[in-house]
């Protein structure tokens, strides 16, 4: 934990009132109000009614608080990694003094366990007897699922019918119920937010719901500890919660020190709704970086990361594969597509303004699929050139040369 708060750079207290003082839950841990779950009739494909998250309420944005971040560090303390932020090998190539912070060795490989387990622990005793539920693809998934087992709460998770066996098996291990159905993303979302309402199960969104923003937020904590006052801190960017809490942590201790978002070119959502002034639906196409590959950034995460990002930056995806190479080669470190967006940017050239600055690269993934690791490694080799592909033309004709 640290220390000293710098309270006069506080960012306003916007605290969901669902954080209010505890009552019922054992651990002390911020109360989340059974939310009254409302059906709201939209114009959705087959006419089919789309309940509404209330944690999530476009209508009334919620942003954390600094408060809220140090809440979920003392809570979740001790139950997820602390994870190292050495100096890059590669420092001097890149011109900088570069930090990786390497949350891709969290148990489940990614830093969703943070919100994940501080969104359990907060649940009053009879939340945590019911469960909750939620719709992922992913990480989210597994680190909720992880968590709930060694917590003993219930967890669902329902995963679209895309989802990596690999993936849906994981949360299997980890006990949870899991139910794969639906196309997408938009369809297994729908029928979790029906079953939250039929089984009065809480549904945490991945990147919206306030406590996964604020546990998301001890990495910004760690960052500056483990690396004081740096110059800027790069992000990747998928529904905003990421952002949204370590831009809370790092602006309020170290206001000086830049916050750099990194999207995909494939899923450029924040870059759209900064554009369009609000989270607006934004076309994605198949990325490495999976983990990003938000159509709709959330309103909370939108509202609360929005005035603390100095920049976003969108790369091309052979960047992110040749980011994914360099790591391997140079850093041993394994990581996915999204894991790999920071340091993308730096190799693209688009963060030269840092050069010969204090920078903390955030490596947030490590769960990617053994063939498209392969592929990447083959696209980054190729982007720098490698590995060439050519096709030969050889006669079989005995004595020929041509
Ligand atoms: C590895 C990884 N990095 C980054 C992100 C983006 O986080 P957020 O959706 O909170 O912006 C995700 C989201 O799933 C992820 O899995």
């Amino acid at each position: 934990m640290l220390q000293a708060v710098k309270t006069e750079t506080l960012k306003e207290q916007t605290v969901p009132k669902s954080n209010g003082n505890s009552n019922g839950n054992s651990n002390g841990a911020s109360k989340v109000e059974r939310p009254e779950v409302k059906l709201r009739p939209r114009h959705v494909s087959g006419g089919v009614e789309e309940i509404l998250d209330p944690f999530c309420d476009p209508a009334n944005p919620r942003k954390i608080s600094f408060h809220d971040v140090t809440s979920a560090a003392f809570l979740i303390r001790g139950g997820v990694e602390r994870t190292p932020c050495p100096k890059s090998t590669s420092s001097d190539l890149y011109g900088m003094e570069l930090y990786l912070k390497k949350d891709f060795l969290q148990y489940t490989g990614s830093f969703k366990e943070r919100g994940a387990r501080y969104a359990l622990l907060s649940l009053t005793d009879e939340q945590k007897r019911t469960g909750v539920i939620s719709a992922s693809l992913g990480n989210h998934a597994q680190a909720l699922c992880y968590h709930g087992w060694k917590l003993n709460i219930p967890v669902t998770v329902v995963m679209p019918k895309a989802a990596p066996i690999m993936k849906i098996q994981k949360c299997r291990n980890y006990k949870a119920r899991v139910i794969v159905d639906g196309n997408d993303m938009g369809e297994a979302k729908s029928l979790a937010m029906r079953m939250s309402q039929d089984e009065g199960l809480l549904y945490v969104n991945g990147y919206d719901h306030p406590h996964i923003m604020a546990g998301q937020g001890t990495i910004g904590l760690e960052i500056l500890e483990q690396v004081p006052e740096p110059d800027a801190v790069v992000v990747p960017v998928g529904g905003g919660g990421l952002i949204a809490g370590i831009a809370t942590a790092v602006k309020s201790l170290s206001p000086k020190t830049k916050i750099i978002g990194v999207e995909s070119e494939k899923c450029a959502s924040f870059t759209g709704a900064m554009k369009n002034k609000g989270p607006i639906h934004t076309p994605i196409k198949n990325t490495l970086a999976d983990g990003l590959a938000v159509p709709k950034v959330g309103y909370n995460a939108y509202a609360t990361a929005m005035p603390l990002i100095d920049r976003m930056v969108v790369v091309k995806e052979e960047w992110i594969a040749l980011a994914i190479l360099r790591l391997v080669e140079e850093e041993k470190c394994v990581v996915e597509g999204a894991g790999g967006a920071g340091l993308a940017a730096i190799l693209a050239g688009h963060l030269d303004e840092l050069r010969g600055k204090k920078v903390v690269v955030l490596l947030c993934g490590g769960n990617i699929d053994t063939t498209v690791f392969g592929r990447c490694l083959e696209r980054g080799l190729a982007a720098v050139g490698r590995l060439v592909k050519f096709n030969v033309e050889i006669s079989d004709r005995a004595g020929r040369h041509q």
